[in-house]
Formats: structure tokens, sequence, C-alpha cells
């Protein structure tokens, strides 16, 4: 995708092919993270234990439902703007900058700790792909405005569990999945 070489031979209309080439290059890591937290989403959702299992194993699948929804508005944006919109394992493990969800069966709250930081890594990175594309492609840009709103929304459900009554977050000043895990989770610092 480095190549000076435009990625797609036809795009939406109004768009340069060198712009809607570096739009998909954009979505498709988006696309790959959207994916990715899907399946992290259902592995939390099978791994939990603990007083809090009913709750949170319940809360993920919806999650789950949206969150799949978005990859494929995304995977479909890449096609409308000419491009290859890659769906394989293979592609995803290649192409991410980010680690593999390192927490196994674990507590419920633990595994929230853990998915507080996945959350605000892909957000970060939503944000800030919002910015990049909306000089370039306000349609995608709505479409990533959308997703994050949702994406917040999810979180928020994530933190209401990790908040005190005095508003703190115990995975604040994590920087890792396990460091949030450890200090959300019933050993952890509370
Ligand atoms: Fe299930």
């Amino acid at each position: 995708m480095t190549s000076s070489q435009p990625a797609v031979k036809y795009t939406v209309p109004g768009l340069e092919l060198e712009e809607g080439s570096k739009v998909v290059e954009l979505l498709r890591v988006r696309l790959h993270a959207l994916n990715d937290l899907s399946l992290t989403l259902k592995h939390i959702h099978w791994n939990v234990v603990g007083p809090h299992f009913i709750a949170v194993h319940e809360m993920l699948d919806p999650q789950v439902d949206r969150v799949r929804e978005m990859a494929d508005d995304v995977a479909e944006r890449i096609s409308a703007l000419g491009g290859v919109p890659a769906g394989t394992p293979g592609a995803l493990v290649a192409e991410r900058t980010w680690d593999d969800y390192d927490v196994g069966r674990a507590d419920a709250i633990a595994h929230l700790g853990a998915l507080d930081l996945v959350y605000t890594g892909l957000i970060e990175e939503h944000r800030r792909v919002r910015a990049e594309v909306a000089e370039i492609d306000p349609m995608t840009e709505d479409l990533i405005i959308e997703q994050v709103r949702d994406l917040e929304q999810f979180q928020w459900f994530v933190r209401a569990h990790l908040e005190s009554a005095g508003g703190s977050l115990s995975t604040a000043g994590a920087h890792t999945e396990r460091q949030a895990a450890e200090s959300a989770g019933p050993d952890g610092g509370r």
C-alpha cells in the first residue's frame, strides 16, 4: 500500500484515484481493528468467570453484533471506493499494529479492565483516522463518526463496572491489558 501507484482503478465520483486509495488504505486497518474487536469480545464472553459472570457475559453479545455491523459497513465502503476489503484472519494478523488480547479465563471485572484498554486504543485510532479522512471524504468521515459514538457508549458500559463511587477508574495508569486486568480484578488495587 506504500507504492506511488494508486491502489484503486476507479473510485467514487468526486474523488481522485489517489484520494480514494488513501481512504481505502486507512479503512483497511480499521476493518482489521473491528474484526479483531468482534473476536476479542466473543473471547471475553466465553472466558469470564466470577460473581459478575452473567451481567458481563450478556452485556457483550449486543456489542459483538454492532461491531460486526461496523466491520461490514467499513468493508463495503472500501468496496464502494474501488478497494479490496481484506477479511481473512491471515491478513488481519499480518497487517495489524497491536498485540493479540492476552487474558484467558479470568474474573469478569478483570476482563473489563483489559477491555477498557482495548476500546481506548481502537477509539483513539478511529478518531485519528476521522481527522485524516475529513478533508478527503466527508462521507467516510461520517461513517467513522457514527461508529466512534457507539464505541464510546460501549466503553462507558465497560467503565461503569470499573468506576469507584468517587468517580475514578480502577484502570487509570494501566498501560497493558494485563496491568489493567490486575488493577480492575478482585485482587486489584481497590
Ligand atoms: Fe454465547
